[in-house]
């Protein structure tokens, strides 16, 4: 499995803290944003990575993050000209990705869990993690019944369920060709819940629920607890070790 991380967008609700970086490079906790998903990706196995961004600060993401020796992984880039959503980000890396099947994870997400696992099992189709959050207005949220899950909305004003559809998205090879038939939505974008929401109607979406804490990092109030949620999971680490 290949990983893709999708570092794009302006940034605008960080604003004016991304008037002169990307969003992805801000810090949180004692790293830049885009360190968390990579390390994610790197743990859970993956060793051949695409970061697709926007055209401004690409060049500091080489900078930072170069070929990807530093990590044992091979890091490749791709820019997203202009703002067509998350899944006109991820259509850019088709040729790269070839057959091969992908991890997709947003930049601006911040995962406790491990992927490992899933990423070893997965075996065709697509899948998503979920957390239950007090605001899911704010994410993309599924319905599900068992194990199966029904639909997925967009931010609804009325959400059917308190389960976010986190920044981490399992998809084989023909992702791609479902990209091509997506139409932007009101916000004119192309949108990853019409990606998944094909795979729901094909009854190829299979969902997992994480335990441990997760948060997007893209508004001020998430980008601060985002790095205190990091800050705490340090000091756990660090008291564990002391006890041993
Ligand atoms: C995006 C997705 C949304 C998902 C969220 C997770 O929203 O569109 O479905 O729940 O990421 O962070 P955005 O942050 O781009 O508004």
């Amino acid at each position: 499995m290949k990983g893709v991380i999708l570092a794009g967008g302006t940034g605008s609700r960080l604003y004016p803290l991304t008037k002169v970086t990307n969003k992805h490079l801000l810090p949180v906790y004692d790293k830049p944003m885009i360190c968390y998903p990579l390390e994610k990706l790197i743990n859970a196995g993956i060793e051949e990575i695409m970061i697709v961004s926007g055209r401004g600060h690409v060049g500091h993401f080489l900078e930072l993050l170069g070929s990807g020796s530093d990590f044992g992984v091979s890091i490749a880039y791709e820019i997203q000209e202009g703002a067509g959503g998350i899944a006109q980000a991820l259509g850019l890396a088709r040729k790269w990705a070839g057959t091969d099947n992908l991890a997709v994870i947003l930049g601006d997400n911040i995962f406790e869990d491990d992927f490992r696992n899933d990423v070893e099992s997965f075996d065709g189709g697509a899948k998503v993690f979920l957390k239950e959050v007090p605001d899911p207005q704010r994410f993309g949220v599924a319905e599900v019944n068992g194990s199966r899950i029904l639909s997925i909305e967009e931010k609804p004003q009325a959400p059917k369920s308190n389960l976010a559809v986190t920044g981490l998205y399992l998809y084989d090879a023909r992702v791609f060709k479902i990209i091509r038939t997506l139409k932007p939505s009101g916000r004119g974008e192309l949108e990853i819940t019409d990606v998944n929401n094909v795979y729901v109607r094909k009854g190829e979406m299979e969902y997992g629920v994480l335990s441990g804490f997760w948060s997007d990092a893209g508004t001020f109030d998430s980008l601060i607890r985002a790095g205190m949620m990091v800050q705490q999971h340090r000091k756990k680490q660090v008291e564990s070790v002391a006890r041993r």
